[in-house]
């Protein structure tokens, strides 16, 4: 049985909501293991289309045990939010089917606040991770074993009394509603309590059983905090090293997995070598419908930066990429990739001609118009990895397997 991880290689949206879904249907165990709602999984099935930010995609297909491991920071008013979005579409969240770690981090309004007090260069997306991720270091986290015991409340008094003092004087903002906020908590806390439990004995019970395991990552390789674009970056651990620490239990990865969005998107502020400020990279966004799936922001477009992903390819191990969007590059004259940066730290661009013919749903490589093979190929040599599955539109079934992946 089959231990996969999955990872983007870029800046996030990346694809991976369709990768995951794709792979659920055979896994028994789905784990997210860093992130909490920041992440936007956009899943389509038919004309069904589900977004999730903290629950783990592996939750629609019905048949995974899906984990929210420990290095996760969970909101619980957001998880209940989520739960009820997802039971209004018809799929199911129960105790069977999710488990949430009790060392996990709790995500409170106060953070949220913080986040967008604190956090306005960055460009985050507001849902208060670098705060909470900020407490879990500093060691005045709240854990969400503390729901448990309602010792949450007494220290979320203390942080808040805290905090409160620092913002007001510092930044001179009206602070939360303490009250109000330890009253959503508790209500949510409620509805969360059933879904704590210790997942590490759960994971390690599935790898004893050599279950077939998934490991869905949130955002990526240029997000994560150590290697990514400091200081524009998330707070957690993106990369492989996440996965061990984030999980607590040592898997095998069989697939390392990672996800290539076939040209380059950026949220929020930060370095960006091939961003396109230009036409064509309006176009890229339309095409793409580059929009965020959490914020709803428009989302920077640019060129592939191999380069780039070369190095997330050094920090993971990928050894099987999933190209996504290839669809998106219909109707490009040239299209570029860079392969390298000059002493000014600026893009050496290697052209290719493109394809007219729209590709969207083809599943067959033979059925792809040459230069959209050649391009492929080219990102294959240049990276040394496999290229096993290429999507060819927003669908579960757009996708060409050039490599099996179970
Ligand atoms: P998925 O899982 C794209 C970006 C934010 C911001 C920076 C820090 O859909 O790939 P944070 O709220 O995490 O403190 O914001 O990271 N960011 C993402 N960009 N996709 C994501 O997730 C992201 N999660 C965070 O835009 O620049
Ligand atoms: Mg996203």
């Amino acid at each position: 049985m089959a231990k996969y991880i999955v990872l983007g290689a870029q800046w996030g949206d990346e694809g991976k909501g369709k990768i995951v879904d794709l792979l659920a249907g055979h896994m028994d165990l789905v784990v997210r293991f860093q992130g909490g709602a920041n992440a936007g999984h956009t899943v389509i099935i038919g004309d069904q289309k589900y977004i999730m930010h903290l629950i783990p995609g592996g939750i629609v297909s019905g048949k995974a045990v899906n984990i929210i491991g420990n290095g996760c920071v969970v909101d619980p008013i957001t998880f209940a939010e989520e739960m009820d979005y997802l039971q209004k579409k018809g799929i199911e969240v129960s105790p069977e089917k999710l488990v949430i770690s009790a060392q996990a981090h709790m995500v409170t309004p106060m953070h949220k606040y913080l986040d967008r007090v604190l956090n306005k260069k960055i460009g985050t997306t507001g849902r208060g991770i670098g705060p909470a991720y900020t407490d879990k270091i500093q060691r005045t986290g709240i854990r969400l074993e503390s729901i448990l015991d309602g010792s949450f409340v007494e220290r979320f008094k203390q942080n808040a009394q805290l905090y409160s003092q620092f913002a007001t004087q510092l930044y001179g903002e009206k602070f939360i509603n303490v009250d109000e906020s330890i009253e959503q908590l508790k209500a949510a806390g409620e509805r969360i309590k059933p879904f704590i439990n210790d997942t590490i004995e759960i994971i390690a019970d599935f790898v004893r059983r050599d279950a077939d395991i998934l490991y869905e990552g949130a955002q990526g390789t240029m997000l994560d905090v150590d290697h990514g674009t400091y200081p524009f970056v998330t707070s957690s651990s993106t990369t492989i090293g996440g996965a061990y620490t984030g999980g607590g239990v040592y898997i095998d990865f069989d697939k390392r997995i990672g996800l290539v969005k076939a040209y380059t998107t950026r949220v929020g502020e930060g370095p960006f070598p091939t961003e396109l400020n230009d036409e064509t990279g309006e176009r890229l966004r339309k095409l793409g419908n580059e929009f965020g799936a959490t914020t709803g922001r428009p989302r920077r477009c640019g060129w592939l930066d191999l380069k780039l992903v070369q190095r997330a390819q050094i920090i993971n191990g990928f050894n099987y990429i999933s190209l996504s969007k290839l669809s998106c590059l219909s109707g490009f004259k040239t299209i570029k990739a860079a392969v390298d940066y000059n002493a000014q730290g600026e893009p050496v661009y290697e052209e290719f001609p493109g394809w007219e013919e729209e590709i969207e749903g083809i599943t067959d490589l033979e059925l792809l118009p040459e230069n959209a093979r050649r391009y492929i190929d080219f990102i294959e040599q240049y990276l040394g990895v496999p290229i096993g599955l290429v999507s060819t539109g927003p669908d579960r079934n757009h996708v060409i397997f050039k490599e099996a992946l179970w």
